[in-house]
């Protein structure tokens, strides 16, 4: 079976990838040349645990190939994936499809025999049907089937994640589609994980539904988590005795900065505006939104607080940048809200990230300082604020830290510290829903 991948970026590669270690023989292709090129030359322009280790294993045993062209690729393939991005479009939060609009009309352009092309970047109801539309018009004569095969990896995570999913979802209507999509998925399917075949309309939607509904998790424990700090409550306990209810679940309670990253907040928007053109109300998803911006809020009022009410003059250590550990991903990361606002405040911002400095230094103010080492980054600070609960920040000698500052203040936005711990520690410590 030969499969082509178009788009390797953090799905793409993770999923050609993947595929290849199942015995499948993938191309990724990629628009991107410096892309092609550092994979080409055994370098991963992402970081995702694991993923150097499986690319290297899959390229030297020869079932993993990188390439620009479509044309050479396309025509030998039993099942083309589209996983290009699908950006918020600017000014309307509509999902920008241009990516796969123009992906299926270059695929469209070199199809031999029969083939499947299947949608796996996150696209709104009625994509994928708009890609059979654009094939069979630039090309009447092609022999194809469309497919939606939403995708659910977390990144940080995302090995694991794709290897042993808790479903497989399959949006596809011809029988002869479905048999080569399960035959791809068979060692999936081995292990136990559902493949669950449906209408191209609802694969398209399960992916928005699913992501709107974890975000609410989200947003509906940090509006929580204000009413913790009102009223003298712990988010934690709060969080806990509610997810034991098997109906409600632990996962996804954790309170925190507001979520960002590449996929809920566009996502969430791209699922109001499905729905707005469709004439339905998304009450719950709209308020989920809002409620993630103002807790973004909320968080720089919380550190200009510990800091005596202004952040004016002020140096404050930041440590985590990305918007989750194990990731260098910054899109939408809650740092880029919170961290301009306290610059235009007066403050100094002295940073440390392990994997997503590189890329913050793009998207954040010029002032910013980016520090390699912990004790530098905290050195003279008149506040820590902990942003990304990175593994190497769990375990910090408060004792050091508390030395090298000039202040005592500790804002820890993912609750990884104990109160009382830190205020033994000399700290002035503030959290996230816990008094
Ligand atoms: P990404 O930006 O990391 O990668 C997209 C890649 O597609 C880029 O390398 C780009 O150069 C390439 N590309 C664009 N147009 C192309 C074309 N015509 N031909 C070949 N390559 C082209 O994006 P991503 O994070 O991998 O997301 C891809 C899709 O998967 C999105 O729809 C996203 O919503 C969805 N998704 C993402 C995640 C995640 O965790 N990142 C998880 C699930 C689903
Ligand atoms: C998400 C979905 O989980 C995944 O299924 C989908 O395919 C892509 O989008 P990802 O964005 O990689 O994955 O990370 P995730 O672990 O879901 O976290 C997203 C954001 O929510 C992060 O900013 C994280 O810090 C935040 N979050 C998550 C919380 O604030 N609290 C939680 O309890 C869980």
């Amino acid at each position: 079976m030969k499969v082509v991948m178009i788009g390797a970026g953090y799905v793409g590669l993770v999923s050609g990838t993947c595929f290849a270690e199942f015995g499948v023989n993938v191309t990724c292709v990629d628009v991107d040349e410096a892309k092609i090129k550092k994979l080409e030359n055994g370098l991963i322009p992402i970081y995702e645990p694991g993923l150097t280790e499986l690319v290297k294993k899959n390229v030297a045993e020869g079932r993993l190939h990188f390439s620009t062209e479509l044309k050479d690729n396309v025509g030998k393939a039993d099942l083309v994936f589209i996983a290009v991005g699908t950006p918020t479009r600017r000014g309307d939060g509509h999902a920008d499809l241009k990516y796969v609009y123009a992906a299926a009309e270059e695929i469209a352009k070199h199809l031999q025999d029969y083939t499947v092309i299947v949608d796996k970047s996150t696209v709104p109801v009625g994509t994928a049907r708009n890609v059979e539309r654009i094939i069979r018009e630039t090309n009447p004569n092609a022999d194809f089937d469309v497919a939606s095969n939403p995708e659910f990896l977390r990144e940080g995570a995302a090995l694991s994640d794709f290897m042993r999913p808790d479903r497989v979802v399959i949006g596809v209507e011809s029988d002869r589609a479905e048999k080569l999509l399960r035959e791809l998925y068979r060692p999936i399917n081995l292990i136990e994980a559902p493949i669950m075949k449906t209408d191209l309309e609802s694969a398209e939607l399960i992916k928005y539904a699913s992501n709107a509904f974890l975000a609410t998790k989200i947003s509906f424990i940090n509006e929580i988590s204000s009413l913790c700090e009102a009223v003298g409550a712990d988010v934690h306990a709060v969080a806990k005795g509610m997810g034991l209810d098997g109906r409600i679940g632990r996962k996804f309670l954790h309170a925190g900065p507001g979520y960002g990253g590449s996929c809920f907040p566009k996502d969430t928007q791209a699922l109001v505006r499905i729905a707005q053109e469709h004439g339905v109300s998304s009450r719950i998803v709209e308020s989920v939104i809002e409620v993630n911006a103002a807790q973004k809020a909320r968080m720089i009022k919380k550190i200009r607080n510990a800091l005596g009410g202004s952040e004016a003059g002020k140096t404050i250590a930041v440590l985590g940048l990305t918007f989750k550990p194990e990731t260098d991903d910054m899109r939408d990361a809650p740092a880029l809200a919170i961290l301009p606002a306290l610059i235009d405040k007066g403050a100094t911002i002295k940073a440390h990230d392990p994997q997503g400095m590189e890329e913050a230094k793009e998207l954040l103010p010029a002032s910013v300082s980016y520090h390699d080492d912990i004790n530098a980054t905290v050195e003279n600070a008149d506040a820590v604020v902990l942003m990304t609960e990175w593994n190497n920040y769990r375990g910090l000698n408060l004792k050091n830290i508390r030395q090298q500052m000039a202040g005592n203040a500790f804002i820890d936005l993912r609750n990884v510290y104990e109160p009382e711990q830190m205020e033994k520690a000399g700290f002035d410590y503030h959290c996230v829903g816990r008094a």
